[in-house]
């Protein structure tokens, strides 16, 4: 089993020289965000960047220019790089970009067959064949990019399985990459979800994209040490626990951040009133009240008064919804509560939402994708609540520290390493933990948490700035990104001073 927690040295991580990583993604905040992987490649790599640049390495992201950033200022490096296909061909536009306040280059692939003419960043209409057939052409297109550019790539950060053909390409495919074993370049797969794998059938045989990133890639790693057990595991192994326990020795659990600046509520202009822990009441009272005005909720003081609890989340089966909705009928809206759920995604749970919202005068539901609205929820609400099935890390609960929303989670993969019990750990905890999937368990830590805030304020006050200065940030993780890097660059370097990660992370973080 993988010694996910052994403590990483960070203070002495090395950090590879002169050396070229592109980290390869389809989303990245805030040009194409659709969920967490999005805010990932949006940050960790300017995080990277801070560090690689000072040793005269560089960084950059490789994305697909997708329909919906039309429009985006760019400039074309690369008119008509050519991509056989069977006996066509496929023409890409290498644009180069960066993002807002951004160092990293980022270089957009524009496509109109695969790409640009999606307004989606994963078009729903799409076939698994065509879907298999853009990932694999976007791959072919990095590679031969990295083949023209005088700048090396020595190596690959690639992210869940639509990047993963690069890794497949490199050691199946010799007309994409003319190079011998030695100096092919190194690739790392970052697993930010086991829950989608690319599955279909051809030639008569299945082929996973994810199974065989997986075998090729030189590295794994997955976003939290316990979601990095877990999927070792028959049950949280989403059908590749085999796979991924033959692998494990390339296997790390390196937990993931959030930008500290884009997430801050004492500079946030989206938000109605700015505020940081001294004055995070009052703050949170101006938002409150600004918030039930723009969701049409009114200002009677009751509502005022009721715990407010937000969910901001993709809607699909991963997030426990169904929780949610049992919950409803098992106790929940008889608490003093105001639940605000804002997010899209299956239209079966969107469904069932906005039919709960119209049953319940305490659940306010929002059918949509709004940042701007996202930020509102964190600031206005007293909890923020997670119940998930699976999380491989979840970015919520950390913005949810942040902006003082005590968050309210199951016990499961990134948020069992990032929240801890006040219940069972009064001095050090930072939210409520539940631990089986059941709505009872659901409802009693939002009892929990409503019965401290009503019972004991002074408790309720020093958990909300326990959580607020906690440091959650992407340095010590990109530290531990680099420490990779080298190690995989630099065989003969010892991985004892790597070793696995994130226990020193995850405790040093949990002190704030
Ligand atoms: C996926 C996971 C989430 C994780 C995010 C970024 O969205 O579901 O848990 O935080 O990727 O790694």
């Amino acid at each position: 089993m993988v010694d996910v927690h052994k403590p990483l040295s960070v203070r002495h991580a090395h950090v590879p020289s002169h050396a070229s990583v592109w980290f390869c993604t389809m989303e990245v905040a805030p040009f194409s965000k659709v969920g967490g992987l999005g805010d990932v490649a949006g940050s960790l790599p300017e995080a990277l960047y801070r560090l690689l640049s000072p040793r005269g390495s560089d960084m950059a992201i490789l994305t697909p220019l997708h329909g919906k950033m039309r429009g985006l200022q760019s400039r074309v490096v690369i008119k008509e790089l050519v991509v056989p296909h069977r006996d066509t061909c496929w023409r890409f536009n290498v644009h180069l970009a960066s993002l807002p306040d951004g160092n990293v280059p980022v270089y957009l692939f524009e496509n109109h067959d695969g790409f640009t003419n999606f307004e989606q960043v994963y078009p729903t209409h799409l076939s698994i064949e065509d879907e298999v057939l853009r990932y694999e052409m976007f791959a072919k297109a990095v590679l031969s990019f990295a083949c023209r550019q005088s700048a090396k790539a020595h190596l690959f950060h690639l992210n869940d399985w639509h990047t993963t053909p690069v890794a497949t390409l490199l050691h199946t495919d010799p007309s994409c990459w003319p190079a011998t074993p030695e100096t092919r370049p190194k690739t790392l797969l970052t697993i930010h979800s086991l829950g989608y794998q690319g599955i279909l059938e051809e030639a008569g045989r299945t082929r996973n994209l994810m199974a065989e990133g997986i075998q090729y890639c030189d590295a794994l790693t997955t976003v939290s040490p316990t979601y990095a057990r877990e999927i070792c595991t028959p049950e949280g192994g989403a059908g590749l626990h085999g796979l991924m326990s033959a692998n494990q020795d390339k296997l790390h659990g390196i937990l993931n951040g959030i930008d500290r600046v884009a997430f801050n509520p004492a500079t946030d202009t989206r938000l109605a009133r700015t505020y940081r822990v001294a004055t995070v009441q009052a703050g949170k009272a101006a938002n409150k009240k600004a918030l039930a005005e723009r969701l049409g909720l009114g200002h009677d003081p009751d509502l005022m008064h009721r715990h407010w609890v937000g969910m901001v989340t993709r809607l699909v089966d991963q997030k426990g919804l169904d929780l949610v909705l049992a919950a409803l009928d098992a106790g929940l809206v008889e608490q003093p509560v105001q639940l605000v759920i804002l997010g899209t995604g299956q239209p079966d749970l969107e469904e069932a939402l906005r039919q709960a919202a119209e049953r319940h005068p305490q659940v306010t539901a929002c059918i949509e994708f709004d940042p701007v609205l996202a930020q509102q929820i964190y600031a206005a609400c007293d909890s923020f609540l997670m119940p998930s099935k699976f999380e491989p890390c979840g970015l919520g609960q950390l913005i949810a520290l942040r902006y003082g929303a005590v968050p309210i989670v199951r016990k499961v993969g990134g948020l069992a390493d990032t929240v801890l019990d006040v219940t069972e750990s009064p001095e050090a905890g930072n939210g409520f933990v539940f631990d089986a999937y059941e709505a009872e368990g659901l409802v009693d830590a939002v009892r929990r948490a409503v019965d401290m805030k009503t019972d004991y304020p002074e408790s309720w006050q020093a958990l909300v700035e326990r959580g607020m200065r906690q440091e959650w940030s992407w340095h010590q993780s990109a530290q531990a990104y680099c420490e990779l890097y080298h190690h995989l660059l630099c065989p003969q370097s010892s991985i004892a001073s790597f070793f696995h990660t994130c226990k020193s992370i995850v405790t040093r973080c949990l002190k704030g």
